[in-house]
């Protein structure tokens, strides 16, 4: 067998809108408060995309910066990738949109729909293109409006979640000279649309006065489910990580900003300090498949990624889907 091409990450860039919803506000809107949300989930406020702003928009924001900081025209790109379950429309996909706006002329595109762990697999792929020499340049964007399909009259749910978009641009180690793609893992359990779901709008349920009536097009979720779920594998791929390559090789942990509760009882299981984890749930909530690749941007902008240490980030969410990424900084 041919042997594969190193992979590195050689841009990143980040977006998210202007517009805060802080717990105040969330009160006045459903039953809860401020201490419940802190206490349960960390969060204090979450971005909300603006009424012009569609995923698109905000997913070429993110992309053009990611591609300043690669120093890498968009006619570079091979492929334009884009991580969401909110994407403009059912078809076609947002990619080709990002792809059109910033120029990217000679590159395909097409969306991945893995939820919360949306670019851990479109970054698995990205991957598979490039160290198999496929392709050269690959852009991975995670954009999510979520604020369009949640319910802001169940409190399960709303306090959760926010918006945003962040991207990654790779490309061949020595080209990147930095994030030497390590592996990872995909990962799936089968279909769960009763734990975390929209589940109108699809072929399932097509658009109906009934669907709209019955407030089908908002997600639909089992809290506590989900909450063991993502606990258990997050547990896991930090520990499979941790066996792998052993502990000391680990400078920092970038998971999904599911929950901060959920990240602190993974890592008291594992006996990990939380030293060892980036988190922004606090200020952006639950941004879907925009978490990993925002908290990533935002962690190498304020230094965290040590050199030569490893980036471990798990992620997990609808599907039932996970997987992680590891990459060497
Ligand atoms: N404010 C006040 N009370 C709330 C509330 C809110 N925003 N949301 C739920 N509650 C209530 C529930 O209705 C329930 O009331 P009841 O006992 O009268 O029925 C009570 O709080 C306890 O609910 P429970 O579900 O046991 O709380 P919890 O400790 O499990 O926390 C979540 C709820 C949603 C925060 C938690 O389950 C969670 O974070 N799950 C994972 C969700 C997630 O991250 N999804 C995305 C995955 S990618």
């Amino acid at each position: 067998m041919q042997s594969l091409i190193p992979m590195g990450l050689c841009g990143l860039g980040h977006y998210v809108p202007e517009k805060r919803l802080t717990n105040a506000e969330l009160e006045k809107m459903v039953d809860t408060s401020d201490d419940w949300i802190v206490q349960r989930t960390g969060i204090r406020e979450r971005r909300i995309a603006g009424p012009g702003e569609v995923t698109s928009k905000m997913g070429i924001l993110a992309a053009q910066r990611a591609l300043a900081d690669a120093k890498m025209s968009p006619e570079e790109l091979d492929l334009v990738i884009c991580c969401t379950v909110t994407g403009d429309q059912v078809f076609p996909a947002t990619a080709c949109r990002i792809g059109k706006d910033i120029g990217a002329k000679r590159a395909g595109g097409f969306d991945i729909a893995a939820a919360c762990s949306g670019f851990v697999f479109g970054s698995q792929v990205a991957a598979g293109f490039i160290r198999t020499g496929v392709y050269k340049n690959v852009l991975v964007v995670g954009a999510e409006i979520l604020s369009r399909i949640v319910d802001y009259s169940d409190r399960n749910t709303c306090v959760l979640f926010g918006d945003g978009a962040g991207a990654a641009i790779y490309t061949p180690l020595d080209r990147a000279g930095r994030g030497e793609f390590l592996g990872g893992s995909i990962q799936m359990e089968g279909a769960s649309e009763d734990v975390l779901a929209v589940p109108g709008g699809g072929s399932r349920f097509p658009a109906s006065h009934e669907s709209v009536d019955q407030r089908m097009h908002f997600m639909k979720m089992g809290g506590t489910k989900v909450f063991r779920f993502a606990v258990r594998v997050f547990a896991e791929l930090v520990q499979r990580t941790v066996d792998q390559y052993g502990l000391d090789e680990i400078g920092i942990i970038i998971p999904h900003q599911v929950n901060q509760r959920i990240i602190e009882s993974a890592m008291d299981s594992l006996s990990l300090p939380m030293e060892m984890v980036f988190s922004n749930i606090e200020r952006l909530g639950n941004t879907s498949a925009a978490s990993v690749p925002i908290a990533l941007s935002e962690a190498v902008a304020a230094g965290r990624l040590k050199k030569g240490k490893l980036a471990v980030m798990p992620a997990f969410g609808a599907g039932l889907a996970w997987g992680h990424l590891v990459l060497r900084w």
